[in-house]
Formats: structure tokens, sequence, C-alpha cells
């Protein structure tokens, strides 16, 4: 292990031990708290050789393992998809207090991640989503149907027509010169239409805004110095803040 662990911080991972961890926990098919009952000294198992070169060329650990928790559930995803982040989280909670049998649609809906926590959080909501990439819609319909939820997934960009108290996107909002500066696991390997919207980062959000019908409900996640600009675009907007308390997600009202 303390090689693995070497290795993977020469190759610049940020979280060596955690990642190494991961892997042989993947590798044996455990979880990573049940690897101090295993002999410090045994081999390494078969694929996590495998496994190790792939972090060392930075692929990131929920590719190479296949999976990703968010909230309360365990999502699949591979390069078809962004991977959830934690902050996405704030998303959820912004739809969670919503009345009874309130309906919602996720737009940009990736693996599925944000409908598909709600729906597991707030079974009573008539959760849908949809998004512009074929290939996201088909994960996000083997995530719902393997974690037995229903939510129904559609092609579509934009807002598809249909009546809906709340509008949540997590749609792409990195700004286009940002593009070269983020970390390989991110350029070499996410999808770069799921995370760049632009020279300023809006044009997806900017877009769904214009096209959706007035006095739309929506929550918008957003990068933290893009909260004003978006408060500017809706009508009795506020913004909410995520676990590291940076202006993450911003409701309102279309004009
Ligand atoms: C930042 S990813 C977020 C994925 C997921 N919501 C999450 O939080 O993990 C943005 C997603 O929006 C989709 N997307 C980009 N532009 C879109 C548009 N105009 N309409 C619908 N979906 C779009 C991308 O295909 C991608 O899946």
């Amino acid at each position: 292990m303390a090689t693995a662990v070497a290795r993977l911080a020469e190759a610049g991972c940020d979280t060596p031990r955690l990642d190494a961890e991961l892997l042989l926990a993947d590798a044996l098919g455990v979880d990573r708290a049940q690897l101090f009952l295993r002999d410090r000294d045994a081999d390494p198992p078969p694929g996590f050789a495998e496994r190790l070169g792939r972090r060392a060329a930075r692929e990131p650990v929920a590719y190479i393992t296949g999976s990703r928790g968010f909230r309360r559930i365990e999502l699949q995803v591979d390069r078809r998809v962004l991977i959830p982040r934690p902050d996405t989280e704030t998303l959820v909670e912004a739809a969670l207090e919503l009345p009874h049998r309130a309906r919602v649609h996720d737009v940009g809906t990736g693996s599925g991640a944000v409908a598909l926590a709600l729906k597991d959080e707030r079974p009573d909501l008539a959760v849908s989503a949809s998004d512009a990439s074929p290939d996201a819609v088909a994960v996000a319909r083997e995530n719902a149907a393997r974690l037995g939820l229903d939510v129904p997934v559609e092609h579509a960009r934009g807002l598809p027509p249909g009546e809906y108290d709340l509008v949540v996107a997590n749609l792409p909002y990195v700004r286009e010169d940002e593009w070269d500066g983020l970390a390989p696991e991110i350029r070499l390997y996410e999808p770069r239409e799921a995370l760049v919207a632009g020279a300023d980062g809006l044009d997806a959000i900017r877009e769904l805004i214009a096209a959706a019908p007035g006095r739309t409900a929506v929550a918008l996640e957003h990068a933290p110095d893009q909260a004003a600009a978006i408060r500017a675009l809706l009508h009795e907007a506020r913004t909410l803040q995520d676990l590291s308390g940076r202006d993450r997600v911003t409701s309102g009202t279309v004009r």
C-alpha cells in the first residue's frame, strides 16, 4: 500500500492514501471500512495494478470504480456523464421543502443525481428529468431503473414543455477561459459540454431562463461569483450557500 500511495502522490493526486484505499477496496469487492481486517502484507488482488495505473494517469476514482455516492443514493457513473459533486447537494436541499406532491423537473440531469436523490428523499414529489445529451439520458435512465425510482428522463435541450412547480438545474457554468486551468481529472476525462458555457459561463443558464414560461420557479446552481448576475435575471431571487459557505444556488421566478 505504501508504494501505491507514493505512486499516486508522485502523479499529483491530492488524496493519494484515500484513493489507493478506495481502489484496493474496489478490487477486493469490499467496503473501504473492511480494509482494516485485511493482512497488511497480503499481495495486492488482481485488478489493483490496473486501477492504480488509471488513477496515476489522473482518471477520477469514480470513473474507475464506476460509482459515486450522492446524498443517500449510489449512482453509477462513467465518462458519458459528469461525476456528481458534493456542492450540488445544495440544489437538492432547495427543493426538499416543496409542498406535498409538487411537480419538479431537473434540467441537465447528467447521471440523474439531483432528480433521483430528490425522489429518494421525497417519494411524494412528481420528479422528472431531461438532458441535451443522449448519453446522459441513457445513464440517468439506467440509474433510475437500478435504484427503483420512478423518474421519467427525456432527451431535450432546455426545459421540456410541461407544468412544473419548480425547475432545478445544474447546467454547465464554467467560463471558456477557465478550461485550460482545470485539474487533469476534469479536463482529460469529464465531458466538456457538461461543464463549459461560453465566455462568462452563463450561456446555458441564460438560454434556460429566456425560454421558460413567465413565473416559472427555478433553482439554479452556479459558481460563487455568478450569484449576482443570476439574481439580476430573476424575480424575487435569493441565494443559498453550499457546505463551504459559498454562494451556490439561486432560486427565484422567471420574469
Ligand atoms: C454540470 S452537468 C450536471 C449534471 C448533473 N445535473 C449533476 O449535477 O451531476 C450539466 C449537464 O447539463 C447538460 N446540458 C448542457 N446544456 C444543456 C441544455 N442546454 N439543456 C439541457 N441539458 C444541457 C449536459 O449534458 C450535462 O449532463
